[in-house]
């Protein structure tokens, strides 16, 4: 009974909340179960109900229950959270008319990754696909994803990536010192996210215009608000605006590689390096097509994701004054050996080493990536729980990262558990298997540097501490984006 009157106060919640979008997943699951339910009967075997879960209508499901959540300053987790409260570690529910299976376990996230393009696969939904480009790493099926992740990996090479520390290092000492000087109080998510698309930018395409990196900021937010939207053209819907957005900045990648392409322009970049590939064999180039969407592809997917990471970091080292110190005593021992205003080299990087126990802490608990989703391509088991073909499997990174089991008081912010090696499959910021993230590298050397400036120049006061999530987002985010205001320190570190 009291599950039953959460479930109504969650409608209700949505009801109030309703967005343009979210009417139009009423409307549309509601005809679309009519359909199905005069062409075929709803399946509801005894395997299903061995996972206990609230399947709720057929094909609606729980869909507006998770949407509310999703549309409130709880955040989409707090969907996740709920059931977890009532039902125990696995449970299934039912949204968009796919029944989900969240996945809590290290055993059951192995046998996913390591099955990952076979047994399970990624089932995107229409709009990600279609949003950041069908030939998009993302969604391409596994021949050209071998080949077009291949290609793409040169960006993160060594010496790729040392010139990329150099820049973002330069770019963020500027901005910061600018802001200290005038004084103002700043929200650091609007900072970071800033920050790194225009070092991503400079690194791709040696963008450096102000007005076209302005463009390309909000166009890429408009994608990325996209990526979960329902697709349909209708003026007005995330979905339509994000794909006006990549009209646009697919008409900046083209004019770029015309340029490029006529010798007209030259510039010692990644695209650069993409386009003369042109004589490679076929396995080891893109076509224009595939260079346009994975641009696309690599700014979203690198942009929101390290700018949050960044963000809650500030805020973990805030609430963890020992850490804190202790960060900092590292790094102003790495600033001393330095000339002013040198930029930090891979070796003084590789010198991090609390750092970079601090950078791993605060993926384990921002969880910026809540859950994994794969399909399940046949019936199977998983961790000796069945699962049938079809079923959205969830590993979910978040419930993992906070398992007790794995972690001793998994709700504190501790970097120096990072001393002991992790078990396979219980840190999975970044994913596992073939498709683990392919900007590994460069989120963990960007926050490492992000964390340098901050903590060997400054030091900071949060002028809001409201832990209200923002609204319509996959990635957690403060919605206040943390206003900060820095004061620089003294010579002696004080
Ligand atoms: C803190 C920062 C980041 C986090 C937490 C993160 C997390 C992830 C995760 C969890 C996946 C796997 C998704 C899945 O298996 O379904 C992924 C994939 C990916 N990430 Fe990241 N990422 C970060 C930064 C970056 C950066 C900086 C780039 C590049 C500039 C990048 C590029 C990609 C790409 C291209 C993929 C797709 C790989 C594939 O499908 O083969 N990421 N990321």
């Amino acid at each position: 009974m009291l599950k039953m009157l959460n479930l109504f106060r969650e409608d209700v919640l949505f009801l109030v909340q309703n967005k343009y979008d979210i009417a139009l997943v009423a409307f549309l699951s509601i005809a679309t179960y009519a359909f199905l339910k005069a062409r075929r009967k709803v399946n509801t075997s005894n395997k299903e109900d061995k996972i206990p879960g609230g399947l709720g209508l057929p094909f609606v499901g729980e869909t507006f229950s998770f949407l509310s959540a999703t549309n409130s300053t709880r955040g989409c987790y707090d969907f996740v959270r709920l059931r977890r409260k009532w039902y125990g570690k696995w449970f299934k529910t039912r949204m968009f008319g796919k029944i989900h299976v969240f996945v809590p376990s290290i055993e059951a996230a192995k046998k996913v990754f390591t099955n990952d393009f076979g047994e399970f696969n990624k089932g995107y939904i229409k709009s990600m696909a279609t949003v950041v480009g069908e030939k998009s790493v993302f969604a391409v099926p596994i021949e050209s994803h071998t080949r077009i992740r291949h290609v793409l990996s040169a960006l993160f090479s060594m010496s790729s990536l040392s010139k990329f520390v150099e820049k973002f290092d330069q770019m963020l000492s500027q901005r910061l010192n600018k802001l200290e000087q005038n004084g103002k109080t700043f929200p650091v998510l609007p900072f970071t996210m800033k920050l790194t698309l225009d070092s991503m930018c400079n690194m791709l395409m040696s963008i450096t215009e102000e007005s076209l990196l302005q463009q390309i900021l909000s166009d890429c937010a408009a994608v990325s608000d996209a990526l979960l939207s329902v697709p349909l053209m209708i003026p007005g819907t995330t979905y339509y605006k994000g794909m006006k957005a990549r009209q646009r900045l697919m008409e900046i990648f083209k004019e770029m590689i015309a340029r490029r392409r006529s010798g007209k322009e030259y510039k010692d970049d990644f695209l650069q390096y993409l386009l003369e590939r042109d004589s490679c064999p076929s396995s080891e180039k893109l076509e224009d097509s595939e260079i346009m969407d994975n641009l696309l592809t690599l700014l979203v997917s690198g942009q929101v994701s390290s700018a949050a990471a960044m963000m809650w970091s500030v805020k973990f080292l805030d609430e963890n004054g020992e850490v804190l110190d202790k960060l900092r005593e590292e790094q102003l021992d790495i600033a001393k050996n330095k000339q002013r205003g040198t930029s930090l080299s891979m070796e003084d990087i590789n010198r991090m080493s609390y750092g970079l126990k601090v950078v791993k802490e605060t993926l384990r608990m921002s969880n910026v990536v809540l859950w994994l989703p794969r399909v399940a391509q046949n019936d199977c088991t998983l961790d000796g729980v069945e699962m049938k073909k079809g079923w959205i499997v969830n590993v979910d990174a978040t419930c993992i990262h906070f398992d007790p089991a794995l972690y001793e008081d998994p709700m504190q912010f501790i970097p120096s558990r990072f001393d002991e090696m992790q078990k396979p499959y219980s840190f999975l910021p970044f994913g596992a298997g073939p498709r683990t993230c392919l900007g590994i590298e460069m989120a963990k050397l960007s926050m490492l540097v992000f964390l340098h400036r901050l903590t060997s120049g400054y030091e900071w006061t949060i002028e809001e501490r409201d832990p209200s999530m923002e609204k319509t987002t996959h990635v957690p985010r403060l919605r206040s984006g943390l206003p900060i205001t820095l004061k620089a320190l003294t010579k002696n570190g004080k």
